[in-house]
């Protein structure tokens, strides 16, 4: 759908982004701008800046940035229609329900409906005569009828056409259920079902809408599992299986599982807080969205060896949000599904208890650690209190530091002191680094959000340098725009992400449009906006505008003729020649 120009003036002018931000961030006024902590990683001095001014944040620790819709979006996990929505309520007005001119929002609406009724006829099939067997397994596996309805499990039939038939008749198009990925392409061009003879898993987002769904096989074949591919309305790496209900039963911790069935099993026992990724190892995305909801996750991976690497690995992608990780280690080989069913009434008592004995993940790593080495031989103890202080070390918590130390001295026999001595000659030399280095993969994960937009950046700094600071220009100096709109064309744009920039707010101010941040949020992911905002930030206003945009004008002219790498590369000798030869006259 796309909203009207005038409604998203009007709303510009009834929002104040400071206000907006206010609800979320404590923000105190430091100059022209106001400083918060960022919500978007985890930090202790404020780098998150917001312009009232200009209409837009900018976080310098972790880079993301943008106008008030992109940090509604951002922060509430909406898109650009719902953060509009959103932020519309807030200033009491309503979003016009215009006949749909967007044909991609459109679709988007079509794949929502087509997955609702796939999952309600899943459901259905479930207690039909053809759907006997799989909810007999289900039933096997342990789940009530009340589980299996609470997650409106299903059955995709054997028949390789029922659910596109069904569809069908409820007026879906062939080409609506293959987008939604419901059904996939037969080579004569027909449609037929994707799932077939599977148990189905409906995956279901924060507002309760169905985007996809796992569908596990009953046998031996492979794949066990099969899910929805990426479509317009599901992507994997940013949603977690049973969030929705999670969410509300967070109460400050979540627990992180690896399959559909033990997120069941856990809330079928009571622990409604327990969420799975889909499929694939945690993602940034997903931690940040558990960070938004609690401030503690305990991970609770499969106990095989690709569990625990698993484990290792998203320690280390949440580790930078700030998150407090547990680690819960499930006994004699079992995911946690099988270890709550093995003692049927017990299973949730029992499953408390290893929550409460869970550790760190400090803890993790120095029994990790011990593993390593045989702690009854002198030199190996020695080596392995060493390496556990620099564990310890890089704790920040002194009363936390001091627990495990007391910990390790009684269950190696060492002198607390002897131990302390070792840690904190460590926290001098490591711990400082530690951080450092913490600091420095989370602002590397997050921050590089501005080149990854624009990977030709690297390549032609110079000319992306006159770019952005023209891009700048325009947006925060108006009257210079048009000036510039009406003299200066795309072609002089060496790196296409700024390309594109340009044409966009070219084309407004041809249109007589204004070209705000809000103006051009429409247009651009929050990740794109982030980086313009991350130019805005970086260029601030100039005093002579005009003669500014005339010299930047002159370098990209310059950086325009000049080849680019590749083509350096690729080209014939007589191009470089020429090339050289220009160059040169150029200089006398
Ligand atoms: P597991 O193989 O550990 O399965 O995969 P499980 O969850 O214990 O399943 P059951 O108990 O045998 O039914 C963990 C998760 O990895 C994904 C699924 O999300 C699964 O829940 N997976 C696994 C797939 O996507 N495809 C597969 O073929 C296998
Ligand atoms: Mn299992």
């Amino acid at each position: 759908m796309s909203i009207p120009e005038q409604f998203i003036q009007e709303l510009k002018s009834r929002t104040d982004i400071a206000d907006v931000i206010s609800g979320y961030v404590q923000l105190k006024k430091s100059g022209r701008t106001m400083m918060g902590l960022c919500p978007f990683h985890n930090e202790k001095t404020p780098s998150f800046s917001v312009s009232r001014e200009n209409g837009f944040f900018y976080c310098f620790g972790c880079g993301a940035g943008g106008d008030a819709i992109t940090f509604i979006r951002r922060i509430e996990n909406l898109d650009y229609v719902e953060a509009i929505r959103l932020l519309a309520a807030r200033a009491g007005m309503t979003v016009p329900e215009q006949g749909s001119d967007d044909g991609t929002g459109r679709l988007r609406n079509r794949i929502y409906e087509a997955n609702r009724e796939a999952a309600r006829f899943y459901h259905k099939q479930l207690y039909a005569p053809g759907g006997r067997r799989a909810l007999e397994y289900l039933r096997g596996r342990g789940l009530t009828e009340k589980t299996i309805i609470h997650f409106g499990l299903g059955y995709s039939p054997a028949d390789r056409f029922e659910l596109v038939n069904y569809l069908s008749s409820k007026g879906f198009t062939q080409a609506e259920l293959i987008q939604a990925n419901l059904a996939n392409q037969s080579r004569r061009g027909g449609a037929f079902d994707r799932f077939s003879d599977r148990v189905m898993f409906p995956i279901i987002d924060l507002r309760g809408n169905v985007i996809a769904f796992g569908g596990r096989i009953m046998s031996d074949i492979k794949p066990k599992y099969l899910n929805t591919s990426d479509t317009l309305v599901f992507n994997k790496s940013r949603n977690l299986f049973a969030m929705q209900f999670a969410k509300n039963k967070a109460q400050g911790r979540l627990i992180l599982v690896e399959g559909y069935m033990d997120v069941i099993a856990l809330h079928q026992a009571g622990f409604e807080n327990a969420v799975a990724t889909l499929g694939t190892a945690l993602t940034q995305e997903q931690a940040m969205m558990i960070k938004r909801y609690c401030d503690e996750v305990i991970i609770c991976y499969d106990a095989d060896e690709a569990g625990q690497k698993a484990t290792a690995r998203a320690i280390q992608i949440l580790r930078p949000t700030g998150l407090r990780i547990k680690i819960v280690t499930v006994p004699s080989g079992k995911d946690p599904d099988e270890f709550i069913k093995s003692y049927g009434e017990q299973g949730s008592a029992r499953f408390r208890l290893l929550l409460d004995k869970s550790g760190n993940d400090i803890e993790y790593r120095i029994k990790k650690l011990r593993s390593q080495f045989n702690t009854d031989i002198t030199e190996q103890r020695v080596e392995f209190l060493t390496r556990a202080a620099t564990l310890i070390a890089a704790i920040e918590n002194p009363v936390e530091r001091d627990v495990y130390m007391s910990k390790l001295s009684t269950e190696l026999d060492v002198e607390k002191d002897a131990l302390r001595q070792l840690v904190s000659r460590n926290l001098h030399k490591n711990a400082g680094e530690f951080r450092r280095q913490q600091q420095r993969s989370a602002e590397k994960q997050m921050g590089a959000a501005g080149d990854q937009m624009n990977p030709e950046k690297r390549m032609n700094l110079r000319a992306a340098g006159a770019e952005e600071a023209l891009l700048s220009l325009m947006i925060l100096n108006p009257d210079c725009a048009k000036d510039v709109a009406g003299n200066v064309g795309p072609e002089l744009f060496v790196t296409s992400f700024n390309r594109r920039v340009f044409e966009i707010l070219r084309t407004r101010v041809n249109d007589n449009q204004e070209i705000t941040m809000s103006d051009i949020s429409g247009q651009f992911s929050p990740e794109e906006m982030s980086s313009i905002a991350r130019m805005l930030t970086s260029h601030p206003r100039e005093s002579d505008p005009a003669s500014a945009a005339r010299e930047y004008v002159q370098v990209l002219t310059e950086e325009s003729e000049k080849l680019t790498p590749e083509q350096i590369a690729n080209a014939d000798n007589d191009t470089i020649m020429e090339k050289l030869r220009k160059m040169k006259e150029k200089k006398r």
